[in-house]
């Protein structure tokens, strides 16, 4: 039996719009480069058995995965076995997955990332053996990110776990040891009906998209000098311009994607109106809000929440230190 556990990332400059691919190699390469924190309470949970016979067997949550879910992973099982041909030509072997994650469905949490980091580790456990992929982790974290990535993109930002910054092919660990948290406002549960994979492709028609490349780097550059020196009013500054730019990419796209809802932007607005504050925002492809911080800041937003009259739930989480394999 292996069992691998890894959590989901939140981007601080975002993934958005892909490098055109027609080799499943160079899938899911984002156009810019990005930049995360890895996430500890929230995970994503794969318990994977090999056998000699027999077929794949995937379950999601419990149940059996959806056609498009199983061919996803069938898909996976085959790149990683393909990646480690020459060293083990006899590849996995037939599968039975199970993954679960231990937070709520479509709130914000990007399950993609943590699913496919952990899904990736597994899959190479049983191609390679626990011992050698576990030497990969240690050694070669590159692979297993590259692998990840190409089941989901954000997923090659969550095999190191503190903060990671992907480029190309892959992502790579940042030497930054500040232990920010993270608290998600989770405003609704409803599953978006612009999949992130199509609003990357819309995102390459906003009329916005060369100048957002043009001034990416010196955003991402300062947002690595924030972090270093732990500024959090700069890191801020930059979180909330980046998060409100990639929404206003969204928007200008060709169909228009929106994710924010009005309740999201309610929200915004009230922490922009703040006097002062010691927390700042960012939002992935979605209406909830990820609130980044030094200290908890769950009680002064229940006031803020109530005083909008909105209702939500809200997710404590805080820097990780990435997934794990038994
Ligand atoms: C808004 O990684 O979900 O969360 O590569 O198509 O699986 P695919 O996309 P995905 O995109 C994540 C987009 C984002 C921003 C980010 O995580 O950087």
């Amino acid at each position: 039996m292996i069992s691998v556990c890894a959590s989901p990332n939140i981007a601080f400059i975002k993934y958005w719009g892909k490098v055109f691919s027609n080799s499943d190699h160079t899938r899911n390469i984002g156009v810019n480069a990005s930049l995360s924190m890895t996430l500890n309470n929230a995970k994503t949970f794969v318990d994977l058995e090999a056998s000699t016979t027999g077929a794949h067997q995937i379950w999601i949550e419990g149940t059996i995965a959806s056609a498009t879910d199983n061919q996803k992973i069938i898909d996976h099982i085959a790149r990683i076995e393909d990646h480690f041909k020459n060293s083990h030509p006899q590849g996995a072997g037939f599968l039975h997955i199970r993954s679960r994650n231990n937070f709520p469905h479509s709130a914000g949490i990007a399950s993609s990332a943590s699913a496919f980091c952990a899904l990736t580790i597994a899959i190479c456990a049983a191609v390679i053996g626990k011992e050698q992929t576990q030497t990969l982790l240690d050694t070669q974290p590159e692979v297993i990110s590259m692998l990840a990535r190409r089941g989901s993109g954000s997923a090659a930002r969550s095999v190191c776990g503190g903060y990671m910054l992907w480029q190309g092919w892959h992502a790579i660990k940042i030497a930054v040891d500040w232990p920010l948290r993270d608290t998600i406002v989770i405003l609704s549960k409803s599953s978006k009906t612009i999949s992130s994979s199509e609003g990357h492709a819309r995102a390459l028609t906003s009329r916005h998209f060369a100048e957002r490349l043009n001034h990416l780097p010196e955003r991402t550059t300062a947002l690595q000098r924030a972090l270093k020196s732990r500024n959090l009013h700069e890191l801020g500054a930059l979180l909330e311009a980046e998060a409100l730019e990639m929404h206003m990419i969204a928007e200008t796209s060709v169909p228009p994607v929106h994710y924010l809802s009005p309740d999201s932007r309610k929200v915004i607005g009230a922490i922009q109106a703040l006097p002062q504050r010691n927390f700042y925002f960012t939002v992935d492809a979605g209406p909830n809000l990820h609130i980044i911080s030094e200290s908890s800041v769950t009680q002064t937003l229940q006031t803020l929440l109530k005083d909008l009259q909105l209702e939500a739930e809200i997710w404590e989480d805080g820097l990780g230190t990435g997934p794990t394999l038994e």
